[in-house]
């Protein structure tokens, strides 16, 4: 960790919504790592999970979770009086696959999400608002790399509620000067990723190889994504939340490396030793086809942001799902 951070985050007092899930509860190790004196988890639990907290357990009452719905304004103004939160990290959400069962209620908590935590800031109920967006909502790539003023094009209600919330939170910026910084990071992958309902490519052929069946390939397989490993992910948010230039920007947090779906598969069959056929599928209905981000603006403030390399990244992540991920299956 370097000494910077350590400066920026020691004594801090912090909340972060989701944390109890993917990225977020890495987001938690970083925060502890970095000297904050308090983190507060809020996470409903929809995909979140008490394991993911394990290693931030060891920090005893310096760790509060609030099983809450953060959208929900009087739980979080009850939960930011009880923390005092310096900064607020908001990466709760329900996940993108999550908008073909519910399309309305996937959209609704994003934004209602970003309201609550808008209208708190404004109060000066705590400092400042780091919200963690999506690339879902450029849509499919209209020209590579993908700047951040790439057009908003969402196809799924998920990607919807996620651009009217970054949109919200400008408004909130421009009207009263808020303390907002908007990530949108692109596709992770890395341990703890859900690999049960609702999954993504990763854990989704992982879980799937390992459980002695065929991985699933939609469409043709030549969709792309840029692929980032987690912990680069966190270190971005880490450095961009206590960045002075960053604040009320919008962000984007990627590798600037296009990867295609099939790619990907290959990498986990051969790392996970499958052989076989794949199960080739009809494609899914809006689904990006290609993603490719520009980081050109976030690395002239942090430097270079994916500092580890897919290989190394996917065998660190197919470990954990060897060794405690395929527990869960
Ligand atoms: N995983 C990715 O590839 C990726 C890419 C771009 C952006 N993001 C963004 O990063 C953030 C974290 O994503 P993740 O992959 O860790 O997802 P995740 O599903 O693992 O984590 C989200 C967490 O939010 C919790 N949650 C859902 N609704 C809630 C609510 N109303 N109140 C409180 N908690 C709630 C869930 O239980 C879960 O623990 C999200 O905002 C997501 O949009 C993720």
């Amino acid at each position: 960790m370097p000494s910077d951070l350590k400066r920026a985050y020691a004594g801090k007092r912090v909340v972060v919504t989701g944390g109890a899930g993917f990225i977020g509860s890495h987001l938690v190790d970083a925060l502890f790592a970095a000297g904050c004196e308090r983190v507060g988890v809020v996470d409903n639990f929809f995909l979140g999970n008490m394991e993911n907290l394990r290693t931030a357990e060891n920090y005893g009452d310096r760790l509060r979770v609030y099983r809450e719905d953060a959208a929900e304004a009087t739980a979080m103004a009850s939960v930011v009086s009880a923390e005092k939160p310096d900064l607020v990290f908001n990466l709760a959400t329900k996940a993108l696959l999550y908008s073909f069962f519910n399309p309305a209620g996937a959209c609704r908590v994003n934004l209602d999400i970003a309201i609550t935590l808008a209208e708190l800031l404004r109060a000066g109920a705590y400092g400042k608002l780091l919200h963690v967006s999506t690339s879902e909502v450029y849509g499919s790539a209209v020209h590579v790399p993908m700047d951040e003023n790439h057009p908003q094009l969402a196809e799924t209600s998920y990607a919807a509620g996620k651009s009217a919330a970054d949109t919200l939170l400008a408004s909130y910026v421009k009207m009263f000067d808020l303390d907002i910084t908007t990530i949108r990071p692109f596709n992770n992958y890395g341990p703890r990723q859900n690999s049960g309902a609702l999954a993504a490519i990763v854990p989704l052929t992982a879980r799937r190889i390992l459980s002695g069946q065929r991985p699933i390939v939609q469409g043709d397989g030549k969709q792309t994504r840029d692929f980032i490993f987690v912990e680069d992910t966190v270190q971005a948010i880490l450095k961009l939340a206590v960045h002075e230039a960053a604040k009320g920007a919008i962000l984007n947090v990627a590798s600037g490396r296009e990867t295609s779906m099939i790619e990907i598969i290959d990498i986990l069959s051969s790392l996970l030793e499958f052989s076989g056929e794949y199960d080739w599928q009809p494609g899914r209905k809006a689904d990006v086809r290609r993603h490719l981000a520009s980081v050109e603006k976030a690395e002239a403030l942090i430097g270079p942001i994916a500092t580890t390399d897919m290989h190394s990244g996917i065998e660190r992540t197919v470990r954990w799902y060897k060794d405690v991920g395929s527990l869960r299956f």
